[in-house]
Formats: C-alpha cells, sequence, structure tokens
C-alpha cells in the first residue's frame, strides 16, 4: 500500500516538475520575429559530408555490411564525390555570401592533413588555408571543427577513442592546426557531438565502427568528453589561445515519456535524459563524469579541468522522442511519435518548443551559446519555411527571456552524405544536383535569408 501511493506521489511530482512544454502555434505569430542586431548568423557542414574523396573511418564503413546482411550505409550508397566542395570551395563561398550569413563553420579532415601518423600534408594544410582566406575576404568568419565524426584509418587502427592514451595523437593534431590558422581563426569547436559517436558508433551500431557494446559505448563517450578538455589545454597555451573561443558541440535531444502515468516510461525517460544531456552538462559544471544505465551503458570520470574548458557552449538540437519502456527490446524501450507530431524525413518531428528547452537545460553552465547546428531534411521543400521561422521563433524568444544565445547556424549549407541515410537526407539550404553538382536555392531558404536580412546590422 505504501508502495503504491509512493508510485502515485512519483508520477505526479514528475508530472509537475517535468513538462511537456507546448506551445499554442496558432497565437504566435510567425512574421514578427526579432532578433538583437548583434546576433550572428551563420550555416555549416562538415568535410566527410561535402568535401568529397575522404578516406577516413567513414569511408571504410560505407563498404561494410551488418551481421542481418544490410549495408551499412542506407542503399549501400557511398561518399564518394559528395558536393566536390574541395574543388568548389570558392564558388560555395559565395553561395554562403548570397544568403546574408556572417559565420560558417566546417570541418577540417583530420585524414586528408595528417594521412599517416606523424606525416602532414602541405597540400590539404595549404588547401584549408585558402578557404580561410577566402571566408575572410569575403567578410565571413571561419569556424573550425576539429573532429565532425571522420578520422584517419591509422586512428581506427591503433583502436581509436576506445583507448585514452590515443587521446594525445588527436590533440597534436589540433596543435598542429591551430598553429597554422589560429593567426586568422578567431572560433573552434573540438569534438561535434561525443554521445553521438559514442553511442551511434558503439550501442547502436549505426556509425562507425558498428558495434553493440554498452561498456565501450562508455569508454568511447568519457574519452570524447576527456579529449576536449585536453584539447582546449593544449589550445589555450598556445599563441592566440587566449584571444580565441574554444567549445565543445553537443547536441541535445529532447526525451519525454510516452504514457505519464507509466513509471516505466518516466525511468526511462530519465535514463536516456541522464546518459544524453544530463550527465556531460555536470562533467563542465562539477568535473565528475558519471552515467550508469546497469547493463547499458555506463561509466564515471573525474577531471576538475573540464569546469573551465568552455568558452562558449555550442548547442546542436534536431530531434524530440517519447520513450515507452519496452522490457522485449534490446536496450529496453522505444522511441515513439504521436499522432499529430509533424515528422520531417529523418525519425524527428518539429517541435520548436524543444530547442527553448535545450537552450535552458545548458544555461545551467551560464555560457555564451551558439546555436551550432538546426535545421531539416525535407526532400520536397515543403516544411522548411515553417521549421526555419518556428524554431528560430523559440530561440528569439528565449533571447527574450534572459538567455545568451548569441548565434544560430543553420544546418545545412546544401545536400549532402548524411551519415548512415546516404544522400537521401535533404537539409540544404541549396538543392544539391549530384549528377551536375548544381546548386539551387529551395524555396523554403528563403524564409532564413529573410529573417536575417530584415534582423542584421547591415
Ligand atoms: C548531426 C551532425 C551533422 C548532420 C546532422 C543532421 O548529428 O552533426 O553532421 O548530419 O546531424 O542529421
Amino acid at each position: 500500500m505504501l508502495f503504491l501511493i509512493f508510485l502515485i506521489l512519483a508520477i505526479i511530482i514528475f508530472n509537475l516538475l517535468f513538462k511537456e512544454t507546448r506551445w499554442d502555434w496558432n497565437k504566435i505569430n510567425l512574421d514578427s520575429i526579432t532578433f538583437p542586431k548583434s546576433f550572428i548568423w551563420g550555416t555549416a557542414t562538415a568535410s566527410h559530408q561535402v568535401e568529397g574523396n575522404c578516406k577516413n573511418n567513414w569511408s571504410e564503413f560505407e563498404k561494410g555490411f551488418k551481421n542481418n546482411g544490410k549495408p551499412n550505409i542506407k542503399d549501400a550508397q557511398i561518399s564518394g564525390l559528395a558536393c566536390d566542395h574541395w574543388q568548389r570551395y570558392k564558388s560555395d563561398i559565395e553561395l554562403i555570401k548570397s544568403i546574408g550569413v556572417k559565420h560558417y563553420r566546417f570541418s577540417l579532415e583530420w585524414s586528408k592533413i595528417e594521412p599517416e601518423l606523424g606525416v602532414f600534408n602541405d597540400e590539404a594544410l595549404n588547401h584549408y588555408s585558402d578557404v580561410i582566406d577566402e571566408l575572410l575576404k569575403n567578410n565571413i568568419e571561419p569556424v573550425i571543427t576539429l573532429h565532425h565524426f571522420s578520422h584517419p584509418i591509422w586512428f581506427d587502427k591503433l583502436g581509436a577513442f576506445e583507448k585514452e592514451k590515443n587521446i594525445s595523437h588527436l590533440v597534436s593534431f589540433c596543435d598542429k592546426v591551430f598553429s597554422h590558422y589560429s593567426n586568422r581563426v578567431k572560433y573552434w569547436c573540438t569534438i561535434n557531438e561525443p554521445g553521438v559517436v559514442a553511442i551511434q558508433g558503439y550501442f547502436t551500431g549505426m556509425f562507425p565502427p558498428g558495434e553493440t557494446n554498452g561498456q565501450k559505448a562508455g569508454e568511447v563517450y568519457k574519452n570524447l568528453l576527456e579529449s576536449h578538455v585536453q584539447i582546449y589545454k593544449s589550445l589555450k597555451k598556445l599563441p592566440n589561445g587566449n584571444s580565441v573561443k574554444i567549445g565543445i558541440v553537443k547536441n541535445i535531444n529532447q526525451f519525454d515519456p510516452w504514457n505519464r502515468y507509466n513509471i516505466f516510461d518516466w525511468l526511462f525517460t530519465f535514463a536516456m535524459n541522464h546518459v544524453f544531456n544530463w550527465a556531460p552538462i555536470n562533467f563542465f559544471k562539477t568535473g565528475k563524469l558519471k552515467f550508469r544505465v546497469p547493463g547499458l551503458i555506463w561509466n564515471s570520470h573525474i577531471n576538475k579541468d573540464a569546469v573551465k574548458s568552455l568558452d562558449f557552449f555550442g548547442l546542436n538540437y534536431y530531434s524530440h522522442n517519447h520513450i515507452r519502456f519496452n522490457p522485449f527490446s534490446k536496450d529496453y524501450s522505444d522511441l515513439m511519435y504521436k499522432k499529430n507530431d509533424i515528422m520531417t524525413d529523418m525519425p524527428y518531428t518539429i517541435y520548436a518548443e524543444g530547442i527553448y528547452r535545450a537552450i535552458k537545460l545548458v544555461s545551467k553552465l551560464n555560457l555564451p551559446i551558439i546555436i551550432t547546428e538546426n535545421g531539416v531534411a525535407d526532400k520536397e521543400d515543403s516544411i522548411r519555411s515553417e521549421y526555419i521561422k518556428k524554431y528560430l521563433f523559440a530561440v528569439s524568444k528565449s533571447i527574450k527571456d534572459g538567455y545568451n544565445v548569441v548565434g544560430y547556424y543553420y544546418w545545412s549549407l546544401m545536400d549532402n552524405f548524411e551519415w548512415a541515410f546516404g544522400y537521401d537526407m535533404r537539409f540544404g539550404l541549396f538543392e544539391v544536383d549530384f549528377k551536375n553538382q548544381k546548386r539551387t536555392l529551395k524555396k523554403g531558404a528563403k524564409a532564413y535569408i529573410n529573417i536575417i536580412k530584415t534582423q542584421s546590422n547591415e
């Protein structure tokens, strides 16, 4: 009896404390969104998704198959030439300029710069130097990501992030590129989405190396977060270290219980939030990392240097899931969608309230927040405009409510290789015809261009 009362009380408290915010969009005027004039507008890409001709852990994975005989990438697609951004960066920078953004976030392809351990390729180093100069010439601030999912095959062979001692290889690479570009590049992102690399790579097996091992996933997750701290410390000691801004890029996934009266749905929702969202934020707040979902994924780690290791927080936001407890599924839960959810082409819903909640959550760190990615896969280009307006409304509301969001980068500049989904997912502001590399501005992108135009200084 006492237990039952306890359960009922717990459910009432959870319902009160953890609300699933829903706004009445009929009462919101999406045409009067306002931003401070200093707000930074940008767009983003990642090397493996756009450059072409990458030979790295992903290009290897693209050739492979899962145990069930299915290809690792949808329909066995390969990244190949991608958007040929490597050759076409000058005309692509013209496109970036044409939409009015002032920041371009892109990643350095480690496998091109350091194809063998300790051997650096001058052509690749010069290439990125030229990209930076071209951006600056066009008044666009380069924002570099140091690790965006892809890395050299030699690093993989050494065990990549499964081994803490391998972090030093990434730190040396970062030191090297920093010494080349930090005189011109003010914004640096260390690791893109550590939780995704660890969980998709080692738990669900959707990303390389395609493993399904909770213990390894926990170790990799910890090592990626630790990598950030070590990179930050190392770069800060180098010339220009103190004048640049260095942050991590972390996605926040919004989880809510499928049935708000089912204690198991609540418990699994907490478990997901704890691993994906709360534990890494707590690491940066306290220096203590601890996540524990028994039998699934667990680890703990202490590094007090984590506490002051961020000049800004790079927030990626895409998805909202309802969690249903399922004792028969491998991870005891299913990701669910509600009848009224507006779906995008990815298994993500349109839930702009979620970006507001994510901003509120990461604000606990008291840091400037840059939305380093947010965007929609929409092949028909039928919901992009609504998506952009709703999410930017949520961002503008968060600023009015006192949260320190300083910039927003739309993902992505152009359609590109969307990892395990291949080329089917169309996130771009520009459509890419992969037969002839022609870029065409999408109608839906105009919502973004208009907001930038009306809200910028110039
Ligand atoms: C993020 C990732 C990007 C892009 C995006 C769209 O997780 O950082 O590279 O693929 O998702 O799904």
